[in-house]
């Protein structure tokens, strides 16, 4: 992985464990037990030394950001301590909290540990909606976990979930309603996810209605700019002049943990799912990549471009200067057509993304989502990873996941064929 990367990179870290399952969501995870959680970061640490290492030899540098991702990441706060320690960080420290772990001493401890940014997975401030997810906290526990985090952190985002159905069907208004009070409150930053249905998860497939979901992310806008906050990315909402929390748009990432991927430039890989296979592939041959995707100089250009595009912005200039002059060239006259479309706005030498254009987006991001994301994630259940949470034969899958992973698949020796 670290020789296929391009230049420096961020770090994500996995943690597989949820204290309870929650039915909408897609995420590797299994409930998690104290036996197998210490086998699990043992395995962790000696995967995070080799990246460590590695790292340092070819860059001579730390990784530039650390992402604590899960399941939920703050249920083993000693282990986890254990594992920050001993990695070498220059810039941001993010982790997911599950307001459940929102108490103040608990934060007190991450800031501590060296976590500078935090995630609250409030989704809702009505408990009739976290109720329909199935959550394991109430909106007073959301809301407490907020209040906490604010002025502990670097920067605060707060993850809220929206699904315009249940909006029509009696919960009228309750997402925009939580939106305002987290721009009351002040919150660095605002995600605003649209439930997405994977046909694996006890939730199952549903389709969307894209113009209400553009709608009332629309109407969150005009809110956000009339309390002091901008539309920062598809799904985000910023304070003006606040920083960003990101965990999705980092250009190169390596990914250690169960499930974790990795970009670097031109290759995606995948760790196995499997929480026990995660442990038996460290200790047989110290890595754990299950799937390796070639995405070469084209490819990988337009994997860079979509995340920049996702954040608001486009730059053919970076695209140029990493993938070489033909790549580029092509980057300005599909930026400049976009222009004339309408969905991409001229700004300096770059490009931004248009309200339009955010529409486009999101359905283009759903999109992958159910064709790319969900078929993947499914097979690698299918594989181990799945403790009877998740119906894996429930999943989409169709051509174009199968065109992908004929165009870019490749298996890696010793586990298990991608391309039969
Ligand atoms: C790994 S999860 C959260 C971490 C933590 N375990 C928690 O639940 O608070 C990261 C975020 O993904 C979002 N998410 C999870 N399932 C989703 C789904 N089906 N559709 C859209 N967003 C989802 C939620 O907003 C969640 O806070
Ligand atoms: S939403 Fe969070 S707590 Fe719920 S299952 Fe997913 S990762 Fe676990």
């Amino acid at each position: 992985v670290v020789a296929a990367l391009d230049g420096p990179a961020g770090l994500y870290v996995h943690i597989p464990f949820c204290e309870r399952i929650c039915p909408f969501c897609p995420y590797n995870k299994v409930a998690g037990g104290e036996e197998v959680a210490a086998r699990y970061f043992d395995a962790l640490q000696s995967e995070l030394e080799s990246f460590v290492a590695a790292h340092a030899d070819r860059f001579g540098v730390p990784f530039s950001s650390l992402y604590l991702g899960g399941g939920t990441p703050t249920m083993y706060p000693d282990r986890l301590e254990r594992v920050l320690a001993a990695l070498p960080v220059a810039g941001p420290r993010a982790i997911e909290v599950l307001p459940t772990h929102g108490a103040v001493e608990r934060l007190d401890d991450l800031r501590r540990i060296g976590v500078t940014s935090v995630s609250i997975g409030a989704q809702s401030f009505n408990d009739r909606v976290l109720r329909r997810l199935g959550r394991p906290h109430d909106a007073a526990m959301s809301h407490a976990a907020v209040t906490n985090a604010m002025g502990r952190f670097e920067c605060v985002d707060v993850d809220l979930i929206v699904d315009v159905e249940w909006e029509r069907g009696g919960l009228s208004g309750a997402f925009l309603r939580d939106v305002r009070d987290c721009f009351g409150l002040g919150v660095d930053q605002v995600s605003t996810y649209p439930l997405m249905r994977f046909g694996f998860t006890p939730f199952g497939a549903a389709t969307h209605d894209r113009r209400r979901e553009h709608a009332v992310l629309s109407r969150a806008t005009e809110i956000a700019v009339r309390m002091g906050y901008e539309r920062r990315s598809v799904w985000t909402f910023n304070r003006v002049g606040s920083p960003s929390y990101s965990s999705i748009t980092r250009r190169r990432f390596i990914g250690a943990g169960a499930g974790a991927s990795s970009f670097t430039g031109r290759d995606f890989f995948v760790n196995g799912f499997g929480v026990e296979r995660y442990i038996s592939s460290i200790i047989t041959d110290g890595s754990a990549v299950d799937r390796s995707f070639r995405l070469g100089r084209w490819s990988g250009a337009a994997y860079e471009a979509f995340w920049q595009a996702y954040a608001g912005r486009v730059d053919p200039r970076t695209i140029s200067d990493t993938y070489g002059r033909p790549v580029g060239d092509v980057a300005v006259a599909c930026a400049k057509m976009l222009s004339v479309l309408g969905v991409l706005g001229r700004n300096g030498r770059g490009y931004v993304v248009t309200p339009r254009g955010f529409d486009i987006y999101h359905d283009l991001e759903r999109s992958i989502t159910y064709r790319f994301v969900e078929p993947l994630w499914a097979e690698m259940l299918a594989e181990g990873g799945n403790d009877g949470w998740a119906r894996p034969e429930r999943a989409r899958s169709g051509l174009e996941w199968r065109v992908a992973r004929r165009l870019y698949g490749r298996s890696v020796a010793g586990r298990g064929p991608l391309v039969s």
